[in-house]
């Protein structure tokens, strides 16, 4: 694992983004998987403006990560209205190549098997972007999560529910149900980028970067894939023992190596 520290929010959303172009250029059909959220929002943004100077998605294809249950089509809450508001309509990536878990499914084990045949019929993520819960959830894999589960339907922990309640009208309107693709299927993307910034998020970093590998941290199951980098500014990185050393690593890396 890779932990960056960076001065900011803009950082981090450039070297993102960095990684993000140096895969389209070589593959200009990439499998990107995306988080809804606001920790990904400066990336989206960054990459907007790269479309606008000539980065092409037009073969890209994109996976969400999660889906709330029962949320009418088009509700702004939606992460799939969400992904298409922030960034897959503001860049050249077709609706069609765009897919997330149905939160309307009448079967969901049939539909949660349904995305997971889609992931794997598309070659696999390439590079899957996170943010990070302030319970260390990634997807809406709350604590208790099977450190090998497949994307299925899950239920909100109240804090989640509270810190996503600015995305809608109020509390009350934040369903209790959501789909996530499971640990074990964030586990199969070929390159991990997580993103967190911020004090809130100091506890569930640590607990992700340098707790013990266990379900009250459902992040730290990152700890057993082979290429993850963790980006985050400085509040976020406040909690971390061995941060001087991170630094260090990251100071002293031959630039050819990327991230
Ligand atoms: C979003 C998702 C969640 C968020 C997490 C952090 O698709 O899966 O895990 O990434 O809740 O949210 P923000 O970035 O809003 O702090």
């Amino acid at each position: 694992m890779e932990v960056v520290i960076l001065p900011g929010g803009r950082p981090i959303a450039v070297l993102a983004a960095d990684a993000i172009e140096a895969l389209l250029k070589n593959k200009p059909d990439a499998v990107l998987g995306l988080a809804t959220g606001s920790s990904p929002l400066p990336v989206y943004e960054e990459l907007e403006q790269r479309h606008r100077r000539g980065l092409d998605f037009s073969r890209v294809r994109a996976f969400t990560l999660d889906e709330y249950v029962g949320l009418p089509p088009g509700h702004p809450g939606s992460y799939r209205e969400v992904i298409r508001r922030e960034f897959t309509g503001r860049v050249n990536i077709s609706p069609e190549n765009v897919h997330g878990p149905d939160g309307q499914a009448a079967d969901v084990p049939a539909a949660c098997r349904a995305f997971e045949e889609a992931i794997r019929a598309a070659g696999g993520v390439d590079l899957q972007l996170l943010g990070l819960g302030t319970d260390g959830h990634i997807g809406f894999n709350e604590p208790g999560s099977s450190l090998a589960s497949r994307t299925r339907i899950k239920t909100l922990v109240e804090q989640t529910r509270r810190d996503n309640a600015r995305f809608f009208s109020n509390l009350a309107e934040v369903p209790h149900h959501v789909i996530t693709q499971g640990l074990g299927t964030i586990l199969e993307a070929r390159h991990v980028i997580l993103l967190a910034t911020g004090a809130q998020k100091a506890q569930a970093v640590r607990d992700l970067v340098e707790g013990p590998v266990a379900a009250i941290c459902p992040a730290s199951v990152l700890q057993l894939h082979p290429h993850v980098t963790v980006l985050l500014d400085e509040a976020a990185a406040s909690s971390l023992r061995l941060a001087d050393y991170y630094r260090h690593s990251y100071d002293s890396k031959p630039r050819w190596q990327g991230l």
